[in-house]
């Protein structure tokens, strides 16, 4: 597994949803829990290792036990609203604000068919929300207003030539 990061296009791909589930598909998705620790991110979205179906590992605890691989997530409901600095690994260096709701309910499928419904708050909220926005190909960048998007532009410069350079 190779992380995709910005520009790379895998992640603008818009996510199908996940069918079916063999031995090898619950391999592959355990390889990209993995990842996301060896990478030390909270979150993982499918795009990211160049997937495009809806698979979201996500850990915000870091306790490494429980629940951490969620299929076809969907947001239910959500409360509040609430502006909290975000990274992204397939953003490096990049930290900015994102307008979130500041609770959702998600609701996704285990590994095993099993329907669950998870209630998050705060950080936590914010990483669901990141994630899923992952899924349809939506990047932190893409919330910010034309005036804060100018603030990183010079960043995004770099990022897209360093991609340039590997290409040649
Ligand atoms: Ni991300």
């Amino acid at each position: 597994m190779e992380l995709k990061r910005y520009p790379d296009r895998a992640l603008r791909k818009k996510c199908l949803p996940v069918r079916d589930v063999d031995d090898e598909f619950v391999s592959r998705a355990q390889q990209m829990l993995e990842f996301m620790y060896a990478a030390e991110g909270l979150g993982l979205a499918a795009p990211q290792v160049g997937r495009t179906d809806r698979i979201v590992t996500l850990d915000v605890a870091q306790q490494r036990e429980g629940t951490r691989i969620f299929l076809n997530p969907r947001i239910v409901s959500h409360e509040g609203y609430m502006e909290e600095e975000e990274g992204c690994l397939s953003l490096p260096g990049i930290r900015v604000k994102v307008p979130r709701a500041e609770k959702v309910a998600v609701r996704a499928f285990l590994l095993d068919g099993e329907q669950v419904e998870v209630e998050a708050e705060g950080l936590a909220a914010a990483a669901w929300q990141h994630e899923l926005d992952h899924l349809n190909g939506v990047l932190i960048i893409d919330h910010l207003t034309p005036t804060r998007l100018i603030t990183i532009r010079g960043q995004l410069k770099d990022l897209e030539e360093i991609a340039q350079r590997q290409e040649r």
